[in-house]
């Protein structure tokens, strides 16, 4: 029975040495260690054998089992990486290319200032609005006391859109300004009001490092009873300071814009110098930064506000001119221009 069980170990050993499939290897394991394998019917005679002999043919038994299973083993995986080399191969797979790189991207500065714009404009009460990018020209203007005749709209260069029509408003235009959305605000949802817009617009001009056709905004607007200057003030040099992280002060000048009155021109006290004069505020000590005023009583009335019962300001600002002050950027077309190196820095 040793004989036997030796010599069925090396037939057994020889077979799996031929084979080259996984699916016949598996033929040989039946054949030879399977339950109803060769193997399994030598050990059927050992019942028989004498006493003495059982023990030992018993341990040689098992003995060849083991290693007859480690060889199946070890010729499974030496298949199995026969196959894959092959795969890799016919697949022309070069397995020494680098992976795709995990890249994320990240939130374009832009949109980084504008969150921080809404998170702080947020806890000081006031909500976020949107509004369309393609506007009535009576939204852009005339809701604004900004008449077809009125010289004003001479400030602005606008686009008109080429044969669409509000039913209501007439042409359409790319909004050249987010201050359309004040008078939605107000027919929408009525005083009491706190509410910024930050947004994209439009002008027609030539574009350079200091200008571009689309450009972001940020309107903002407060309507209450007894609301003054003083509040706008408060609100803005609370904001900057926050914004830039240092104690940053307010100057009002007067301006005109159509839809306050009286209007406004707002500076800040200069970044790099803190207000003593550099370059960068043409040693001034001051930086220009928006316009402002009171809301035109016939900006309230056209939202449907009774100018004797509420009152409030509006201001309006550039948030890619406010990204390119706090980020030193001196190109405009920059920050729109789609360059990977450029936007990456941020
Ligand atoms: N809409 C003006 C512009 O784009 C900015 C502006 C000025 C907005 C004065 C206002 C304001 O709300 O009161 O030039």
């Amino acid at each position: 029975m040793k004989v036997q069980l030796l010599s069925l170990k090396k037939a057994c050993l020889n077979a799996i040495k031929e084979v080259e499939t996984l699916r016949s290897l598996q033929e040989v394991e039946v054949k030879y260690i399977g339950r109803k394998g060769e193997l399994t019917s030598i050990l059927r005679g050992v019942k028989d054998l004498p006493d003495k002999q059982k023990p030992i043919i018993g341990k040689l038994s098992n003995k060849v089992k083991n290693e007859l299973e480690t060889a199946f083993k070890v010729k499974i995986v030496e298949l199995e990486t026969a196959e894959l080399n092959k795969k890799l191969k016919d697949d022309n797979f070069d397995i020494t290319v680098p992976g795709p790189d995990n890249n994320l991207g990240h939130i374009h500065p832009l949109s980084q200032v504008q969150r921080k714009v809404e998170n702080i404009f947020g806890s000081m009460g006031f909500t976020v609005m949107d509004g369309p990018e393609v506007e009535s020209e009576y939204y852009n203007f005339e809701g604004l006391n900004i008449p077809s005749w009125h010289p004003a709209r001479d400030m602005q260069d606008t686009f008109f859109i080429k044969g669409k029509k509000d039913k209501k408003h007439g042409r359409m235009v790319l909004r050249t300004h987010t201050s359309p959305v004040q008078v939605r605000t107000m027919e929408k949802f009525g005083p009491p009001l706190r509410v910024i817009v930050p947004g994209r617009t439009f002008r027609y001009e030539a574009t350079d490092a200091s200008h571009d056709t689309t450009f972001y905004q940020v309107e903002g607007f407060m309507i209450d009873k007894d609301i003054s200057i003083a509040h706008l003030k408060g609100v803005l040099a609370q904001f900057l300071s926050r914004l830039f992280e240092k104690d940053v002060k307010v100057r009002i000048r007067p301006g005109y814009f159509p839809f306050v009155e009286p209007g406004l021109e707002v500076d800040f006290s200069c970044l790099i110098c803190g207000g003593k004069g550099c370059r960068v505020c043409k040693h001034t000590g001051w930086v220009e930064f928006m316009g402002a005023g009171m809301i035109h009583e016939n900006v309230l009335k056209a939202g449907g506000i009774d100018p004797k019962k509420w009152q409030g300001w509006a201001f309006g600002f550039g948030l890619t001119r406010l990204v390119m002050m706090r980020h030193a950027i001196d190109d405009i077309r920059l920050l729109l221009g789609g360059d990977l190196r450029f936007i990456n820095q941020f």
